[in-house]
């Protein structure tokens, strides 16, 4: 384990939640006030239901909510759908690089969660369908590519500064400077269940024993490429969701973030 690598294990150690501490606190935890920019990165890998939580709290404290695998989907969407397929496989990004600046990705902030958006058109569960999952891994590691998603992140943090992000880089790569850093993780099994249940209850029918050997692929592409890879930042707040309910993630997350920034009053009674 190299220095850096011993740095961010021990302090994800000294950082890691304790649940049983948050029974007893007596915090109000307020929506975060209007006037109060918070950017808060949630980055984890798939099946730790990173999603999900990210939305739940931005809600909770009245923060926009920003899915950057959702960029990564809808430009392997597009690369699936204009035939450049083989020119990805080939290891090829010159035309693949050219189509996702024109397809213009952006997000319809009215709808909820936001919209992605492909040369105005919203690309909808397009980017959720099998073919694009198996591919997106493969698409996130060109650097270029990263670049630009990057970049556009980095807009949107200066359009919406009171945000939830979440993907794989956000605390480490898009916003080294957030206010707030968690790292969700859980164990392998849970998340190919986690997976193979959200599947099912979109009428896709999966084996979680296939699902655990896509999960564990992906996770190995997306964190040993040289770009952005997936890594926990020093100074995030480790949660293993393993054991622990959508809900219970969220207040501790609500509860971590007020502790760091302060915007609540105390109600110590
Ligand atoms: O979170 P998700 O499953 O929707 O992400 C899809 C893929 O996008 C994932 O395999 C890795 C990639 N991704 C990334 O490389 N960087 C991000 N910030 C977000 C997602």
């Amino acid at each position: 384990m190299d220095t850096a690598e011993q740095e961010r294990t021990a302090g994800a150690r000294d950082e890691e939640i304790r649940l049983d501490t948050l029974g007893s606190s007596t915090l109000t935890i307020e929506p975060v006030p209007a006037d109060t920019p918070v950017i808060i990165t949630i980055d984890g890998p798939a099946g730790t239901g990173k999603s999900t939580v990210a939305r739940m709290l931005a809600s909770r404290l009245g923060l926009d909510f920003l899915d950057t695998g959702a960029m990564y989907r809808a430009a392997t969407a597009i690369v699936i759908d204009h035939g450049l397929r083989g020119d990805l496989e080939a290891g090829v990004y010159g035309r693949i690089l050219e189509k996702v600046i024109d397809a213009d990705l952006h997000f319809d902030w009215q709808a909820d969660p936001p919209a992605i958006l492909a040369w105005l058109k919203p690309l909808n569960e397009r980017i959720r369908q099998r073919d694009v999952t198996g591919l997106v891994s493969k698409l996130s590691t060109i650097g270029t590519l990263r670049k630009h998603m990057v970049q556009k992140q980095r807009i949107i943090g200066h359009q919406h500064p009171r945000l939830v992000t979440e993907g794989r880089d956000q605390g480490s790569v898009a916003f080294p400077d957030a206010e707030v850093k968690f790292y969700l993780d859980a164990e392998p099994r849970v998340r190919a269940h986690r997976r193979a249940l959200q599947l099912g209850e979109s009428g896709v029918v999966v084996d979680e024993q296939t699902m655990l050997g896509e999960i564990l692929e992906r996770d190995r592409i997306d964190s040993t490429r040289s770009d952005g890879p997936l890594v926990c930042p020093a100074d995030a707040i480790v949660i293993d969701t393993s054991d622990l309910t959508i809900e219970e993630v969220v207040e501790a997350m609500a509860v971590h973030a007020e502790q760091r920034v302060g915007w609540s009053s105390r109600d110590d009674s």
